[in-house]
């Protein structure tokens, strides 16, 4: 069999609004306190999108062109642009295609991954897989969410745990031996709907009663998905450890899915690793779904070396979850 060319991260770009949401203002809308939301959730802020002629396809578009002159790359040089997202802009057209109009990849075709928190997972696992076919040469893959425009401001079981942001990783052919080295993804379709929005869909098109019923926010059963995010987070993580024959030492970096502290450290606990292995920005931009991984991986990018094992792992609505084995390619 021919060797697959193997597909490697080679820019990473981010946008996070300037509007801070703190836990103390948090305190005047919803029946919370700020230490109840860090002990349970490791939560001290997050970010708002407030401008009301922007979403997710502006956050989208000022992290990939921030990708882009990281690279100091064109637009047009784009073969694909993916989307990992559940808040997109419109039903249709794509959040993609409003990206590549908005950054002048004239020459790419675009779309959005439907996954919820592990949509950046998703989408970066399908632009690894065009690369390494041959069939693309640059991807675009980004992460975006603007979860805000979805969330129940006076349900403080969930407005508290989520902010919006975006990032976006360059995926271009390795040349070396780093880049993405294994995958491991799972779904369980949930059809006892723990984590979902009833309506806005074509089952439950939008109507003056599902407003009523705010039917178009987000709805979880928080301590099921607690259960399960932290128990499929954990499995993928050591499945993908153990296939691959790394050691805890071998790990340089964990990159988790931004849902919970506690849900982090039970991971990276499993996985026995040290906490300064792991990546923790969930106290500044709280749950922000598909963006999580890249402003990780954003913020940690100075300090990761060429050639360092990553473990990033995600798990979300769906229900969606999986792991990806990664040498990092940047000097
Ligand atoms: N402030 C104060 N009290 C609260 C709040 C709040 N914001 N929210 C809930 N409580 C109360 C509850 O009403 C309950 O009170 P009771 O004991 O009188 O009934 C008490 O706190 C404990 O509630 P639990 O739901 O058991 O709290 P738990 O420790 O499970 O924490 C949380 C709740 C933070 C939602 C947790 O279950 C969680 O993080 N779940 C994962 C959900 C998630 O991350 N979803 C995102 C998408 S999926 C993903 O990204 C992995």
């Amino acid at each position: 069999m021919a060797e697959l060319n193997r597909a490697k991260i080679t820019a990473v770009g981010h946008f996070l609004p300037d509007q801070k949401l703190t836990n103390h203002e948090l305190e005047q809308m919803v029946d919370t306190n700020d230490e109840w939301i860090q002990t349970r959730t490791g939560i001290k802020e997050r970010r708002i999108l407030k401008d009301e002629d922007k979403a997710t396809a502006h956050m989208g578009t000022k992290a990939a062109q921030e990708a882009l002159q990281q690279r100091g790359i064109d637009a047009d040089e784009i073969d694909v642009i993916i989307v990992g997202t559940v808040t997109p802009d419109y039903l249709f057209p794509a959040t993609g295609c409003l990206i590549q109009k908005a950054i002048g990849a004239s020459n790419a075709y675009a779309f959005d991954v439907s996954a919820a928190c592990s949509g950046f997972l998703f989408s970066l696992t399908t632009g690894a897989n065009m690369i390494e076919s041959g069939r693309a040469q640059k991807v675009l893959v980004i992460g975006a969410d603007k979860m805000s425009s979805i969330l129940d401001f006076t349900d403080r079981s969930t407005c508290i745990l989520f902010g919006d942001g975006a990032g976006a990783v360059l995926l271009e052919e390795s040349s070396d031996e780093t880049g993405l080295i294994d995958y491991v993804h799972h779904t369980d379709g949930d059809t006892n709907q723990l984590l979902y929005q009833p309506a806005g869909g074509s089952l439950n098109p939008a109507s003056a009663k599902t407003v009523e019923e705010k039917k178009h926010f987000l709805r979880q059963d928080g301590r099921a998905i607690f259960k399960k995010a932290t128990v499929g987070m954990a499995d993928v993580s050591a499945e993908i450890m153990k296939r691959n024959k790394l050691s805890a030492e071998d790990v340089d970096w964990l990159v988790p899915h931004q849902a919970n502290k506690r849900i982090i450290n039970a991971i990276s606990n499993r996985m026995g690793l040290d906490e300064d292995k792991v990546m923790v920005n969930i106290q500044k931009y709280g749950n922000t779904t598909s963006g999580t991984i890249p402003l990780c991986l954003y913020d940690w990018k100075d300090r990761i070396n060429f050639g360092d094992n990553l473990v990033l792992t995600s798990f979300g609505g769906g229900l969606t979850w999986g792991a990806i084995y990664l040498k990092w390619g940047i000097k």
